[in-house]
């Protein structure tokens, strides 16, 4: 099953995917009033496990707050809802997709007397950008366009209107023969991918742009910043010039969607020796190893999907994927 097939989870109840419709005057059409999520589940050596999908939906909750939204569903409900949703389209590995959005009542702009509805969309999604791509890297430029200034578009929040600027950035890459834009910010340090939160390593001293570069705080970059640490590299979260992308050692994107990918070069000059860099390659092959429960998982990440996982079974398939 993959995209346009299967169930969908709306308010709490499973329905046909080609059934999963709103209203044309539904709020969230017109202005973008929702908010949402991107996760994954992996297929593991143990099972089917979602990665951290708490923390996902705890930033949910935060982006519901910020735009004074209060789900008509509990947190415990939508987190059971995600797992009845796999379930019930019986995925091994998949995307998943909680929206939490303004629907059909009026058409002001004030969004509060609309309902608050939720739906949980999932699809079968590989490699974001590609499958080489996580061993080769991609070519990137940076963007003319930044991303929102302070006190503007909350960029703590994962909402779909900051989409749009997303949007502008990654058409404009594309278009342009790359295959994806960073942006800065208001003030013209480093921000952040289209979709993606940006690392560089320089004299093996590893750097990423803080919360305060306009960026929305990934759950993959957390991760890889507590990686990092594990594997004993020094993290720094600071504002960065521009012009350090250029003159980096190492620079990768991570995020859901790309989880560690490789960049190569950025507006046309060659980042390092122009291929995945070791410490690149260290953190991509820790995260992986992670995700895919290939090692313990130290961290409590990985939340199991289907009961009755035989223990006896899953500890031999295990022991064999290590060895
Ligand atoms: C703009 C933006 N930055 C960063 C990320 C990475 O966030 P996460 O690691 O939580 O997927 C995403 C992905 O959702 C994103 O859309």
């Amino acid at each position: 099953m993959s995209f346009g097939k299967g169930k969908i989870w709306m308010n709490g109840s499973l329905v046909d995917w080609d059934d999963a419709k709103i209203h044309i005057g539904a709020h969230v059409i017109h202005y973008g009033s929702g908010v949402f999520e991107g996760a994954r589940c992996y297929e593991t050596a143990r099972g089917t496990a979602c990665f951290r999908l708490d923390a996902h939906l705890e930033r949910l909750f935060d982006s519901c707050k910020i735009y004074r939204m209060e789900p008509r569903l509990t947190y415990e409900e939508i987190h059971r809802g995600v797992l009845d949703t796999i379930r019930a389209n019986e995925y091994k590995a998949c995307y998943i997709r909680p929206l939490v959005y303004r629907g059909y009542h009026t058409l002001g702009v004030n969004p509060l007397p609309c309902p608050v509805d939720t739906a949980i969309l999932l699809w079968e999604w590989g490699a974001y950008l590609g499958q080489d791509a996580l061993t080769n890297g991609v070519d990137v430029c940076v963007s003319s366009w930044s991303r929102a200034a302070p006190n503007t578009f909350p960029t703590l929040a994962k909402t779909s209107a900051n989409y749009a600027n997303s949007i502008l950035i990654k058409m404009e890459a594309v278009s342009e023969g790359y295959v994806e834009g960073i942006a800065l910010d208001t003030g013209g340090y480093l921000s952040e991918g289209s979709g993606q939160n940006l690392f560089l390593v320089r004299n093996d001293v590893i750097y990423t742009p803080p919360v305060t570069a306009s960026i929305l705080p990934g759950i993959t970059r957390d991760s890889i910043i507590t990686i990092a640490n594990d594997l004993g590299f020094k993290v720094r979260e600071e504002m960065l010039p521009r012009e350090l992308l250029y003159i980096a050692d190492e620079a990768f994107f991570v995020g859901t969607a790309v989880e560690v990918t490789p960049i190569k070069s950025v507006d046309k000059i060659t980042i390092g020796n122009g291929r995945r860099g070791p410490i690149t390659e260290a953190i991509q092959q820790a995260f992986f190893d992670i995700v895919t429960a290939r090692v313990d998982d130290r961290h409590g990440w990985l939340e199991y999907v289907y009961e009755g996982q035989p223990r006896e079974a899953v500890t031999a398939v295990a022991r064999t994927a290590r060895a």
